[in-house]
């Protein structure tokens, strides 16, 4: 991908290295507006439409905040039953219709490759923000982004690092598109850990081979995460199960607490998740007690979502040039971030 303004963001497989090279710079450069040191009003009276067909926090939220922060504003349709897709409109033709009303697209939806039918039929450009089990792109970027931040401060690259994966990998959209990610780097060792039936789907494991990266595929956590400089935990994603009693039967399969990171892992392992985690009795995946713990890296991760939505913005529509053109002053009482 070399040119971003007025292109669809739909799967990781767009980029390359030197495309994610300038994502993360544009994004480097958002922090003293997400940081409300200073403003930037350079998507006066652009309209985003943020349209969540899934339940999202995050995402949805930091899509709308991220396009608020560069001077836009946010139109936002959330659930299926409140549009006409629940008429039996077509994810075509709701798409030329909305894509009049905003200058840039952001979707969730349910059903893999959605997101993509419905940028067939829009004028403007789509952000996927979650399709199914199938891609998240944006998430796979925010994390790349925060692995290079993390291991970077103790001066260690992507190149070579060890990744062990836990929890939902058949269903986990974020593993796939960060799996898929991680392919334009060298030398990367995997261990994917999950019950046999929530395995990394075989079409994620042949990319990730073919890249020449080393994979082992277990279903114990112990034992096979003391190599590992980045533990990628994520949720049993139960909407995708056919009943909760079939998503119950993982529920709480892996857990993480203290102990077992001091058992298990290496003193300098960062923790990842793409959250939310489930802190229900019966699963609780990751434990409040290692709220504190500074290599707990998943709220630096959910920050740094803002910083990669607002530099897609920027990108899409052509403004990462103007940003400091458009800057004015913070006139309120701001707080510190973690950036
Ligand atoms: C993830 C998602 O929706 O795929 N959440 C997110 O976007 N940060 C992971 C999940 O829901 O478990």
């Amino acid at each position: 991908m070399t040119q971003f303004k007025g292109s669809h963001i739909l799967s990781v497989n767009q980029f390359d290295l030197d495309s994610i090279h300038t994502i993360f710079s544009v994004a480097e450069r958002m922090t003293p507006y997400a940081l409300r040191e200073k403003r930037t009003r350079v998507l006066d009276g652009a309209i985003l439409g943020n349209l969540f067909f899934e339940p999202s926090t995050r995402t949805r939220v930091s899509f709308g905040c991220a396009f608020n922060l560069l001077g836009g504003r946010v139109a936002e349709t959330v659930g299926m039953a409140a549009s006409s897709l629940s008429k039996g409109e077509s994810l075509y033709d709701t798409a030329r219709v909305l894509s009049t009303y905003s200058d840039v697209i952001a979707m969730r939806h349910p059903d893999a490759y959605s997101v993509r039918e419905f940028a067939e039929g829009s004028r403007v450009p789509v952000i996927n923000g979650g399709d199914g089990p199938n891609e998240h792109p944006t998430q796979a970027l925010l994390d790349l982004f925060t692995i290079q931040k993390e291991l970077g401060h103790a001066g260690r690259g992507i190149d070579g690092m060890h990744i062990a994966m836990v929890g939902d990998l058949k269903f986990g959209r974020t593993v796939h598109s960060l799996s898929r990610m991680l392919c334009l780097y060298k030398n990367v060792s995997f261990t994917l850990i999950s019950p046999k039936e929530l395995a990394m789907p075989d079409y994620v494991i042949a990319d990730i081979e073919n890249a020449g990266h080393k994979v082992t595929i277990t279903d114990q956590l112990e034992g096979n995460l003391d190599q590992a400089d980045i533990l990628y935990l994520t949720r049993i994603q139960e909407e995708r199960f056919p009943s909760q009693e079939e998503a119950n039967k993982y529920r709480g399969k892996f857990r993480l607490n203290r102990s077992i990171y001091t058992q298990h892992c290496k003193s300098n392992t960062v923790i990842m998740h793409p959250l939310p985690r489930d802190s229900r009795a019966q699963a609780n995946e990751l434990d409040n007690d290692l709220n504190s713990h500074p290599n707990l890296a998943i709220f630096r991760q959910a920050d740094n979502g803002l910083l990669i939505r607002m530099a897609l913005f920027a990108l899409t529509l052509g403004v990462d040039e103007q940003l400091e053109q458009y800057e004015c002053p913070v006139n309120w009482y701001s707080r510190k971030a973690d950036f």
